[in-house]
């Protein structure tokens, strides 16, 4: 069959619990061999969003396609081609590795003679192929996470759905993490729609949403997002940092100062980075502090992010 122009095709979904609108009329899609990365924070509807494209919650209104099949009216050929990985997902802790991917394998229906060739291919490519008698439950976090990923693949989906796969997961592990999902979008063509709560990994997707309050506000390639911001960023790396913040936003052409770890993102009106700088060195002199570090610099997707939020 030749690939549908889109893998995954959402339109005006909504799902309300009680007086809870947690999805608000979302539309999306995701081409084969993109990774779209929704973005948001705790209760944003992340996994409410997940779990209606994969047909377990029914929507109150709207509809879904995987590759093609609607997933209401035709949920076993939509599930054929959807691999799901839930946000509390669960292994069997006693159970070998290879052991879970059979099991998994068995429930997807892969025949017999395919599931130890799939499972141990999928197995080389997370890295666990040294590990495929270990217990599940012996396994570290990381380790368990990419087993819950093999679970997922086993029955070559054409159509990931990801629910904060990297949370909790130490940055190298979410580095190898993210280029396992690359890989398999290029080599694969497989469509994945990733949730994160974790602004500084949205850039890594090819399309990035933002999600707040059930909506999906905004859209775009990271390249895309960033031209929209509105302001320029001046980076401010010095001490006292909050006292810095307070003083920053006193300035006219500062709009705002966020707070990003050990230093602020300025943003100033387009134009008047340079006279910022010369007030910032000015109150660097009249209160005593050292003079901050000061240096222009690119918006990130945590300001644009925050710049847009509703509410
Ligand atoms: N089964 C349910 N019954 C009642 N309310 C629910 C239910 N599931 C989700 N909600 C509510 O819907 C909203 C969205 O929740 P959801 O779990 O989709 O958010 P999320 O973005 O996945 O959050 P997190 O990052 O914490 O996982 C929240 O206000 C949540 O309390
Ligand atoms: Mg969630």
């Amino acid at each position: 069959m030749t690939a549908p122009r889109w893998a995954l095709e959402a339109r005006n979904l909504r799902k309300a619990f009680g007086p809870v609108e947690a999805v608000r009329d979302l539309t999306l899609q995701v081409r084969p061999g993109e990774i779209y990365v929704l973005v948001g924070p705790d209760g944003a509807g992340k996994t409410t969003t997940l779990r209606l494209l994969c047909g377990v919650l029914e929507p109150d209104a709207g509809e879904v396609r995987i590759w093609g099949h609607d997933v209401q009216r035709m949920p076993d050929r939509a599930r054929d081609e959807l691999g799901y990985l839930s946000q509390r997902f669960s292994l069997y802790e006693d159970l070998t590795v290879l052991e879970n991917l059979r099991f998994f394998a068995e429930v997807r229906g892969v025949p017999r003679q395919q599931w130890f060739h799939r499972s141990m291919e999928i197995l080389r490519f997370v890295g666990l192929a040294p590990f495929v008698h270990r217990r599940a439950g012996h396994l570290s976090g990381g380790m368990k996470q990419k087993l819950g990923l093999a679970t997922a693949l086993v029955h070559t989906p054409r159509v990931l759905l990801l629910d904060e796969p990297t949370n909790g997961v130490d940055p190298i592990t979410r580095q190898e993490f993210w280029q396992l999902i690359l890989r398999l979008a290029h080599e694969e063509n497989m469509a994945a729609l990733v949730t994160t709560s974790y602004l500084d990994e949205a850039a890594r997707g090819h399309r990035v949403g933002f999600l707040q309050q059930g909506r999906l506000f905004m859209e775009g390639t990271p390249e895309a997002l960033r031209a929209r911001f509105p302001y320029q960023v001046l980076r401010l790396q010095g001490e006292p940092l909050r006292e810095w913040r307070a003083a920053a936003v006193e300035l006219d052409a500062v709009h705002a100062a966020q707070l990003f770890g050990d230093r602020l993102h300025l943003w100033v009106q387009p134009g008047s980075a340079r006279q910022v700088s010369r007030a910032l060195a000015h109150i660097a002199r009249a209160r005593g502090w050292p003079r901050p570090r000061v240096e222009a610099t690119a918006p990130t997707l945590e300001d644009v992010f925050l710049v847009h939020a509703p509410g």
